[in-house]
């Protein structure tokens, strides 16, 4: 799709309705995050969430999805323990999920443990620029803007045979300047419009979260709003005696 000027679509599921509606909807790609630590668990960070927890997830995600590529995250520290450790967890996931790819965060200080990944037969992506696993050492979630970081962890990532590389809050001229230097796709999210495909958290895009969403996020629905009228309705209707009617009745 890369060389043929198609664009990606990926986004985020976490269960198996919307991992129906996803690949129903045409997604090429379901991201299991382990953003589900803060949009399902309502944690602050992802780091809490375990990989029993992925497992888990990714599991009713890949029954979900007939066709399109189904990606799960490594939680932290899976990836930063050994490149033992790293290849276990992976293969578990991998075996246990049905899924077809890991995702993990890093770049060049990664490579030995994407290497071995790939060696084992997993197809791997690597996640660089804003790595929400590295919030506390990073500083927070901000734009990174370090060029020559992201560049060597880039070529380095696709070196040691990421098939994707994935780019989280960066500046869309730096992210245009990567996409073009790599031969395997760009996925952006906050990392403007030249990378090869985009992703989103699909809670984020359709309205279906309590909080605010970030700059980069475009909402194209007010779900939670619907639910919400849809909710009182119902309580309304109890309380009324107005539900079930006879037809709602045996
Ligand atoms: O965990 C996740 O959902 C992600 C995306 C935000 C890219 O890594």
């Amino acid at each position: 799709m890369k060389q043929r000027g198609e664009k990606i679509t990926m986004l985020t599921a976490y269960d198996y309705p919307t991992a129906q509606m996803l690949d129903a909807s045409g997604v090429h790609c379901l991201l299991v995050g382990d953003s589900l630590g803060m949009v399902v668990q309502g944690h602050d960070t992802t780091i809490p969430v375990t990989l029993e927890q992925m497992i888990y997830h990714g599991e009713i995600v890949a029954r979900g999805a007939k066709r399109a590529m189904v990606i799960v995250d490594l939680p932290f520290p899976v990836g930063q323990i050994n490149v033992t450790h790293t290849v276990k967890a992976a293969a578990k996931i991998l075996k246990q999920t049905q899924c077809q790819a890991v995702k993990m965060e890093g770049g060049h200080q990664q490579a030995d443990s994407i290497a071995a990944l790939v060696d084992a037969g997993i197809p791997t992506i690597a996640h660089i620029g804003l790595r929400p696993q590295s919030v506390h050492a990073i500083g927070g979630y901000r734009v990174q803007r370090d060029a020559d970081r992201l560049m060597k962890d880039a070529l380095a990532a696709q070196s040691a045979g990421a098939f994707c590389v994935l780019m989280e809050c960066v500046p869309s001229e730096l992210a245009q300047q990567v996409t073009q230097s790599l031969n395997v796709p760009t996925i952006g999210i906050g990392a403007g419009p030249h990378c090869d495909g985009q992703v989103l958290v699909t809670n984020d895009l359709l309205g279906w979260n309590g909080g605010n969403v970030p700059k980069f996020v475009r909402k194209y629905a007010q779900l939670q709003q619907q639910a919400k009228e849809a909710i009182e309705g119902y309580c309304r209707d109890v309380q009324n005696g107005d539900f079930p009617a006879p037809k709602e009745s045996f």
